[in-house]
């Protein structure tokens, strides 16, 4: 039989793993996944992980769910792929209908239309440019991006442009667009006002510069990848009405935060704001297939549209070989029907309080800084002992059936949004026991 240290020996020799320090990895024993079921990894030699993180933020309905399974198979029975320049598919068009019905509404415009892209960093890739060449088409060319410190938008160089996370953005700093960064109002540094100080400095850089400015580009409610900098949802209305005063476009980038992981499909609900444009990816497909979005406001999409007069194309120059698969599309359209058939998005906010109740014990734990939630986004930042706390924590946790991935000294949970009791409570403990056996 080929165990899982025959296939690290294979894979160390031919595989680059993203995010992956080399130097380490096979000592680090990495799991070699052969198969899932629902909420449970199973990796080649049988040992079963429940998947604390979705499987990167991803799987919203536990893995291999019949109906989604379904929908693929009879997709890829129909269509597996056609381009979506010069064609469309049915499965394109209903998938933008649900979205698009799903949309946040509330202080803002309404979303009407949908571009899709492949991952999260391509839809952000994507809203980057169309700002830049909205502003250009409505006659106010402005080069320039407001991103919020500690951002993580992606790893494609626009994406990473409107990031402020140090550790993986300051080695590419000389290749980026203009931004320019305002403090974030999830950073607990800026002390108790932190909300009211990110607001103000915001307020600052747009009356200094927003005539420079095509977009403002914020994770609403939630600084995922910075290790779930949770904030107030009054940021996100001043981000809204100062971006109008400046006829800049607002940006949120739901790739994180979106179908339903806040205990809202939004994020943007919480605050009862609607951006002008939506990035989405992650749990789009229920983790299944790599597709994104980004959501649109009518304002938007019309000034790309040809008048009498123009001296150039409006067109968008955008797009990808497999922009809208339909097997991808399938996916998405078969999630999104079972996440409204059993209601996911209020189960979602029931597990989000759950867990905080079972985790609410480690906030006073002496090896603990904080413990920070929004519905299932969940950051247990640990104090740093060695440079490799977080993850010793995560290891400690995988003894214990639970798969988890830290962000520096974050240990992060983000389950499956239909993880039943039990699941729960193991998860839980896990956690709870691994902090105990590293930091006491
Ligand atoms: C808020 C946010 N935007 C964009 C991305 C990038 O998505 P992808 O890894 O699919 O490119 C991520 C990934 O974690 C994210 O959290």
């Amino acid at each position: 039989m080929t165990t899982s240290s025959d296939w690290i020996a294979r894979d160390a020799a031919a595989v680059w793993h993203p995010f992956t320090q080399h130097a380490n990895w096979i000592d680090d024993r990495p799991t070699v996944v052969d198969r899932a079921e629902g909420p449970w990894l199973v990796d080649v030699d049988g040992r079963r992980y429940l998947d604390g993180v979705s499987s990167l933020w991803t799987t919203t309905l536990g893995h291999c769910h019949p109906e989604v399974n379904a929908a693929v198979a009879d997709q890829l029975a129909r269509l597996d792929h056609s381009t979506f320049l010069g064609t469309t598919h049915t499965p394109g068009v209903e998938l933008a209908e649900a979205l698009l019905a799903s949309a946040p509404a509330g202080e803002g415009p309404e979303l009407t239309k949908v571009f899709y892209a492949g991952d999260g960093s391509s839809a952000v890739e994507a809203a980057l440019k169309i700002a830049y060449q909205y502003s250009t088409q409505t006659g106010r060319p402005r080069p320039r991006f407001v991103r919020l410190q500690h951002a993580y938008h992606g790893d494609t160089l626009g994406a990473v442009a409107v990031g402020g996370h140090d550790l993986f953005h300051d080695t590419y700093k000389p290749l980026l667009l203009e931004t320019v960064g305002v403090p974030s109002p999830g950073d607990r540094e800026l002390g108790p006002d932190r909300n009211a100080t990110a607001a103000a400095a915001l307020e600052a850089t747009m009356a200094a510069q927003g005539d420079q400015v095509c977009a403002i580009v914020v994770e609403p409610m939630i600084q995922g990848a910075a290790g779930m900098l949770d904030y107030d949802a009054e940021f996100l209305r001043t981000a809204r009405s100062l971006a109008d005063a400046h006829g800049a476009l607002l940006v949120f980038d739901e790739v994180a935060t979106g179908f339903g992981r806040t205990g809202s499909m939004w994020a943007a609900d919480h605050a009862g704001v609607a951006p002008d444009l939506l990035t989405c990816g992650k749990g789009i497909t229920a983790g299944y297939l790599p597709l994104s979005a980004v959501l649109a406001a009518q304002h938007v999409y019309d000034a790309f549209l040809a008048r009498p007069g123009d001296t150039g194309p409006r067109t968008f120059f955008h797009g990808h070989t497999y922009t809208g698969n339909p097997l991808c599309c399938a996916a998405a359209i078969a999630g999104l029907r079972v996440m409204e058939e059993q209601d996911v998005v209020a189960r979602a906010a029931g597990l989000g309080e759950r867990l905080g109740k079972l985790l609410e014990p480690l906030a006073s734990h002496d090896g603990v800084v904080e413990v920070r939630r929004l519905g299932t986004m969940i950051g247990v930042e640990v104090a740093p002992g060695t440079a490799r706390t977080g993850f010793d924590v995560c290891q400690a946790a995988r003894e214990r059936g639970v798969w988890l991935r830290p962000l520096g000294d974050t240990v992060i949970v983000m389950p499956p949004l239909t993880l039943g009791e039990s699941e729960t409570e193991l998860l839980a403990t896990a956690l709870t026991e691994a902090v105990d056996e590293v930091l006491s």
